[in-house]
């Protein structure tokens, strides 16, 4: 893949926490509970967190996995259809570690996703997850406060993310601007990230395909 066609979403993904901007308490509850995993004596075995799109919840787990030396053990919601593949995902999770392989983190990302798929027995295989890990599992969320989500909002410590502010998706925008060598306007920054509403991924989608569009000899 060039380097041109690297979707920016990627290439600047954070890398630690330090790069992830405005979500300071989401950080600090989630690295104390993986602290407390790690010395054994987790309050909650999962964690659920939940906020608006493109605000950096998977990021967070990425960079804390990468920050603490963990694997990532990922499943997403095309994958909650059949609980088989949680089970598969629960003995693995469950498994002792072994003398060389890394600590893991389960990420089920986009639980909300699994009440449209009304299925029942992949709710029950994540609760029996839950119950049987020795690895600690985060899920993510835009809307937690589903019914049906309720079992497992009970057996998770709750992680919000706020919405970004405008200011903060310039300050990444202009980040980005910067490290591409693009001599972006005030009012082209001011524009996407308006459009944007806090979420991040479109708004550096919107930039790429702006930057893009016009090529690297008339910036945007
Ligand atoms: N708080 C943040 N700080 C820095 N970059 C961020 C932040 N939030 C999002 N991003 C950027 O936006 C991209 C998408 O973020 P991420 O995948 O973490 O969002 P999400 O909250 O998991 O969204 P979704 O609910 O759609 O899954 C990241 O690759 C990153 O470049
Ligand atoms: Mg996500």
């Amino acid at each position: 893949m060039s380097s041109k066609r690297l979707p920016w979403v990627i290439k600047y993904r954070p890398k630690r926490l330090a790069d992830i901007v405005n979500q300071d308490k989401a950080k600090k509850l989630a690295t104390e509970w993986i602290e407390e995993w790690i010395a054994g004596k987790p309050k909650f075995k999962a964690a659920l967190f939940y906020g608006p799109p493109g605000s950096g919840k998977t990021s967070l787990v990425e960079a804390l996995a990468r920050e603490l030396n963990l694997e990532i053990l990922e499943m997403n919601a095309s994958d909650y259809r059949r609980a088989s593949d949680i089970e598969r995902i629960a003995r693995t999770a469950a498994g002792q570690r072994g003398l060389f392989s890394k600590g893991k983190v389960i990420l089920l990302d986009e639980v909300d996703g699994i009440s449209r798929v009304a299925d029942k027995g992949a709710l029950e295989a994540i609760l029996d997850l839950i119950e049987m890990t020795r690895n600690p599992i985060v899920m993510t969320a835009n809307d937690p406060w589903n019914p049906g989500l309720r079992p497992l909002r009970e057996k998770s410590l709750m992680v919000p993310f706020r919405r970004l502010t405008k200011t903060n998706v310039k300050q990444v925008l202009r980040r980005i601007c910067a490290a591409e060598r693009l001599v972006c306007s005030d009012d082209a920054i001011s524009y996407i990230a308006e459009k944007a509403e806090g979420d991040l991924r479109s708004a550096i989608n919107d930039l790429q395909a702006v930057a893009e569009g016009y090529g690297k000899l008339r910036p945007c």
